[in-house]
């Protein structure tokens, strides 16, 4: 099973890859996490990265659609996986088309913009593993520590209001249409994403095994 989740930033679509990715025991990838862990490492790819996701844009797409192709090579990748955050733009989706990834399903989370700002300044990551929590609705078993690894939960710097409004206009603009790209492929199940996680998770399991 090939899957995109599609959705505006901090729609909820890491949330339900990982948890989707558990259950179907194929793996998230996650191309923000991606390159996050390459601006840390300070690799060419992370240094070029770094102004684009600081400022809210979108890392141009040569550099993305390459670490998605090395990183799909990847042996854990032969029986399906999960794109959370790719594709961004048409280019990208056209690139996939021509590497000859057959997706089977988009899943697009919908969350309005003013609900946004809110989910995303109450959001934590590790620093260590990526997985992500929330002040309010999915808080860590000990504050500040992540339950999966161990690792310090901290806040993104693309978590701060102007950089929100930037990351929803460039999504607007330049990510929202793939919505109607795939649609017309008959691949897209759009759902409500102001629900709580479970009820989410709940219709994305159904739309994907139906
Ligand atoms: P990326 O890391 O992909 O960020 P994003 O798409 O902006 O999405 P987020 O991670 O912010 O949100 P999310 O939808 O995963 O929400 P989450 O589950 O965490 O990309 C960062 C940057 O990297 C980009 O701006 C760009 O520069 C670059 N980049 C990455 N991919 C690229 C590409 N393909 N092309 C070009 N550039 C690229 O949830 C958010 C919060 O809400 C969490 O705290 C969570 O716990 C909480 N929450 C989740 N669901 C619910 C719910 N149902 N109810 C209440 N709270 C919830």
């Amino acid at each position: 099973m090939k899957i995109i989740f599609l959705g505006a930033p901090g729609a909820g679509k890491g949330t339900q890859a990982e948890i989707i990715s558990d259950r179907l025991s194929i793996p998230q990838i996650s191309t923000g996490n991606i390159l996050r862990e390459a601006l840390k490492s300070g690799t060419e790819n992370g240094l070029k990265a770094k102004t684009f996701i600081e400022a809210g844009q979108l890392v141009p797409d040569e550099i993305v659609i390459g670490i998605l192709q090395d990183r799909i090579a990847q042996d854990d990748c032969a029986g399906g996986f999960i794109l959370d955050g790719f594709p961004r733009t048409i280019a990208q989706a056209e690139a996939l088309d021509s590497m000859g990834i057959a997706i089977d399903r988009v899943i697009d989370i919908e969350v309005a913009d003013e609900a946004i700002e809110r989910r995303l300044s109450g959001r934590r990551v590790c620093e260590t593993c990526g997985s992500s929590y929330h002040l309010d609705h999915k808080k860590p078993a000990v504050e500040g520590v992540c339950d999966k690894c161990g690792g310090t939960l901290i806040q993104r710097k693309d978590d701060k209001p102007e950089t929100i409004c930037e990351r929803l206009k460039v999504y607007h603009e330049q990510t929202e249409p793939l919505k109607a790209y795939y649609k017309e492929k008959g691949k897209l199940c759009e759902v409500d994403g102001s629900r709580a996680i479970e009820a989410i998770t709940a219709e994305a399991l159904a739309f994907l095994e139906g």
